[in-house]
C-alpha cells in the first residue's frame, strides 16, 4: 500500500461518506470466509467498521483477507460503500456502511490468543470472563476488550473534568513528593531505601496530607493534585496498593464552602462525562444516624428501608435474647441515647424469605459479630408466625403499630449489648436485602450522601488509649474545646466524608492551624511533644509562622470511576492493577534483585528462602 497511514478511524464512517476514499488501521476483530466475499471486523478504540473483500480487490488482496486471524494489526484501503437495508446493523455507529477493500497491509501478525478479546456470551447471556490472574498476566490484552476500554476512557474524560473545573475556579494543581520521611497514617508504609544514606528510607506518601498543608502556610490558598497514594495494607475489592486521589486542599474557608465545592465538582464531573443531573446538594447524616438507621457510616441510600429501636420488645415478654440489647448496659448507649435493640422491617418479604433464606441472613449478621439474627413473620391474618413469634403471640397490634408493620412483612431484630455491634450486624443485613430484592431505586442510579459530626476520638480498647478516628490535624468542632481532655468520647470532629452507593467515596477535614491546640491533641492520643517533635516537628514548626485557617478532602478516583462505570472491583478501572497479593503477574513485580544492588542499598535479606 503507497500510504498506509490511517485517514480516519473504525467508529466514524456514516452514510454521509458513502464514495469516499479511505485507509482504515485496526486490529481484525473477527472475519468471516463466505467463498468469494470474506467480512472483516475491524477494530480500534474508536468503533468497528465492517469492511467486505469482494470484487474490488485483486487475487493477491484476497489472499491476504484469506490469511487474516484474530487481533492480526492491519491497513485498509477501500471505498465506503452502503449496506443493504436488511444489513444494517443499528447497535453499530457504523452499522450503515461498510468499506470494500481494494488493498490490505499486514502491519504485524498475532500469535493464539489467550483469552478471546471479544465478547464471547454462555447459552443464558452471562458473560465469559478469563481469570484474573490471566486476565492481568496479559494486561495489554485485556485493555483492548470494550469494557475495559470503556472505563479507562472514562477515567481520562473524569480527570480532564477535573481539572478542568477545579482551575476555573482558582485551585493550582501543585505536585508533592513522592520520596517522603516515614509519617505515622493510618497504614502501613512502603519504603525506599537510600543509597546515599546508609540505614535510612523514604516512604512513599500514605496521601499528600502534610504537603498540602504547608502549601496553605505558603499561601497558595486554593491547591489540587491528581494525587498517587501508597499503602501497604490487606486488599480488598475497592482498596489498592498505589491508588489515585483527586487531593483538595483551600485556606479562609469553612466546611460549607468545602462540601459545596465537592459538590460542585461532582457535579460537573457526571455532567460533563455521563451527562447526568446530581442533585445541588447532597443529604447530610450525622455519623450516629448512619449507624443507628442503616448500621454503617458508608450507607447505601439508593433503597430507604431502615432500621428502627425496638428496645421497647425487650419488655413484652420473657424472650431472653433481648433483655441485653434492651437494657441500657453499654456506655456507647449512654452517649447515643440508643439501645442495642434493633430491628428491621421488610416489606411484603414473608413469603419470599424461607427459614434456608433466613439463615443465609443470620450468617450475614453472624461474620459481623452478631449473636443471631430473630425473625418471624407477620401472616395474611396479621398474627405473628415463625422463629421467636411465640415470644410476641398477642402483642402484634402494639409491635405492629409501633415499628409500622404490616401483613406479609418479614421482622429481623438483632439485639447486643453494644449499640453499635447491633446496628453494624443488622446494617449488613439490611445491605445484603437490598441485593437479594433489589430494592435499588431505579431513578436513584448515583446517592450521594454526606457523613458528618464523626467522633474525633476513638478508644483503643487493646491498647487502652485514645486515638483520632481521622489524622492528628483535624480541627475538634469548637463547643467541645473545652472539654477535650474531661470527656474526649464526647468530641465531635469538624471531619466529613462523601459516601457514594455504599462505598466511602471521599474523606476530608477542617484542620488544626492553632499550635497550642495541637499539642493538646497530641497529649490526649499519648504523643509525648519528643515523639511528635520527631514525626511531625517541620509541620508544627511551619504553623508557628502564620498558619492560615484551612480545610480539604480527597475523593478517591479510582473508587469514583468504579462506581460510575458499575464495576465491584478498582481492578475494572486502572490500566496495570495489582492482583489482590498486591503483586502483577505481568511483570513479575515484586522481584527478586541482584545481590549487587542490595549491597549498594547496604541491605542484607534474611528469613527469605532464595530461588
Ligand atoms: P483517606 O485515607 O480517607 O483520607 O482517603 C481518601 C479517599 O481515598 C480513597 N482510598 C483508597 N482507594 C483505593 N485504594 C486504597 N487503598 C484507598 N485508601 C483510600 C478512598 C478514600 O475515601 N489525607 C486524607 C484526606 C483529607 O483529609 O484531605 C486521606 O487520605 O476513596
Amino acid at each position: 500500500m503507497e500510504n498506509s497511514k490511517r485517514t480516519v478511524t473504525c467508529g466514524e464512517l456514516t452514510k454521509a461518506d458513502v464514495g469516499k476514499k479511505v485507509v482504515l488501521n485496526g486490529w481484525v476483530s473477527r472475519t468471516r470466509d463466505l467463498g468469494g466475499l470474506v467480512f472483516i471486523r475491524l477494530r480500534d478504540r474508536y468503533g468497528i467498521t465492517q469492511v467486505m473483500v469482494g470484487d474490488n480487490a485483486s487475487d493477491e488482496v484476497k489472499k491476504i483477507a484469506a490469511s487474516l486471524k484474530s487481533e492480526y494489526c492491519i491497513a485498509v484501503e477501500g471505498v465506503v460503500a452502503a449496506r443493504a437495508e436488511k444489513d444494517v446493523n443499528k447497535d453499530m455507529a457504523t452499522g450503515e456502511i461498510e468499506v470494500e477493500a481494494c488493498d490490505i497491509e499486514i502491519f504485524t501478525t498475532s500469535q493464539e490468543l489467550p483469552f478471546s478479546i471479544e465478547e464471547v456470551r454462555q447459552k443464558d447471556g452471562t458473560l465469559v470472563v478469563a481469570n484474573e490472574d490471566l486476565r492481568l498476566k496479559y494486561r495489554y490484552l485485556d485493555l483492548r476488550r470494550e469494557p475495559m476500554q470503556h472505563n479507562i476512557i472514562l477515567r481520562s474524560a473524569v480527570t480532564f473534568a477535573t481539572r478542568e473545573f477545579l482551575t476555573s475556579k482558582g485551585f493550582l494543581e501543585i505536585e508533592t513528593p513522592t520520596f517522603i520521611k516515614s509519617t505515622p497514617e493510618g497504614a502501613r508504609d512502603y519504603l525506599v531505601p537510600s543509597r546515599v544514606h546508609p540505614g535510612k528510607f523514604y516512604s512513599l506518601p500514605q496521601s499528600p496530607q502534610l504537603y498540602k498543608q504547608l502549601l496553605m502556610v505558603s499561601g497558595f490558598d486554593k491547591y489540587f493534585q491528581i494525587a498517587r497514594c501508597y499503602r501497604d495494607e490487606d486488599a480488598r475489592g475497592d482498596r489498592q496498593p498505589e491508588f489515585t486521589q483527586i487531593d483538595m486542599e483551600m485556606s479562609f474557608t469553612n466546611r460549607e464552602e468545602v462540601l459545596e465545592t465537592t459538590e460542585e465538582l461532582m457535579r460537573h464531573i457526571f455532567k460533563k462525562t455521563l451527562n447526568y443531573e446530581l442533585p445541588v446538594h447532597f443529604d447530610r447524616i450525622s455519623w450516629d444516624d448512619a449507624f443507628d438507621l442503616y448500621g454503617s457510616d458508608k450507607p447505601d441510600l439508593r433503597f430507604d428501608m431502615k432500621m428502627q429501636d425496638a428496645a421497647f420488645m425487650a419488655d413484652l415478654s420473657d424472650f431472653n435474647a433481648f433483655k441485653a440489647g434492651g437494657a441500657n448496659a453499654d456506655k456507647n448507649i449512654e452517649r447515643h441515647k440508643r439501645s442495642g435493640l434493633k430491628a428491621l422491617v421488610v416489606k411484603n418479604a414473608a413469603d419470599k424469605y424461607s427459614r434456608k433464606h433466613i439463615e443465609a441472613l443470620e450468617a450475614v449478621a453472624k461474620i459481623n459479630h452478631a449473636k443471631g439474627l430473630a425473625w418471624m413473620k407477620v401472616d395474611a391474618e396479621g398474627k405473628f408466625e415463625g422463629g421467636i413469634s411465640k415470644f410476641f403471640a398477642g402483642k402484634e397490634a402494639e409491635i405492629c403499630s409501633r415499628l409500622g408493620a404490616e401483613k406479609n412483612d418479614l421482622l429481623l431484630f438483632v439485639s447486643d449489648e453494644k449499640w453499635q455491634t447491633a446496628c453494624v450486624a443488622l446494617g449488613a443485613v439490611r445491605k445484603q436485602l437490598g441485593k437479594d430484592l433489589n430494592l435499588y431505586n431505579p431513578k436513584d442510579e448515583f446517592h450521594f450522601a454526606w457523613i458528618i459530626d464523626f467522633p474525633y476520638f476513638a478508644w483503643n480498647e487493646e491498647e487502652n488509649h485514645w486515638e483520632t478516628e481521622h489524622h492528628m490535624f483535624t480541627l475538634p468542632q469548637k463547643k467541645y474545646w473545652d472539654t477535650l481532655e474531661s470527656d474526649p468520647g464526647s468530641v465531635k470532629g469538624d471531619l466529613y466524608d462523601l459516601v457514594l452507593n455504599g462505598y466511602e467515596l471521599a474523606s476530608g477535614s477542617m484542620r488544626i492551624n492553632d499550635p497550642a491546640l495541637q499539642e493538646r491533641i497530641f497529649e490526649i492520643v499519648g504523643y509525648s511533644r519528643e515523639r511528635a517533635e520527631k514525626a511531625f516537628g517541620f509541620l508544627v514548626q511551619a504553623f508557628k509562622f502564620g498558619a492560615p485557617p484551612h480545610g480539604g478532602i480527597a475523593p478517591g478516583l479510582d473508587r469514583l470511576i468504579m462506581l460510575m462505570c458499575h464495576e465491584e472491583s478498582i481492578h475494572e478501572v486502572i490500566a496495570f492493577p495489582k492482583n489482590n497479593l498486591a503483586a502483577s503477574p505481568m511483570d513479575e513485580c515484586p522481584s527478586a534483585v541482584d545481590e549487587q544492588q542490595l549491597k549498594d542499598l547496604h541491605i542484607n535479606c534474611y528469613d527469605v528462602e532464595k530461588d
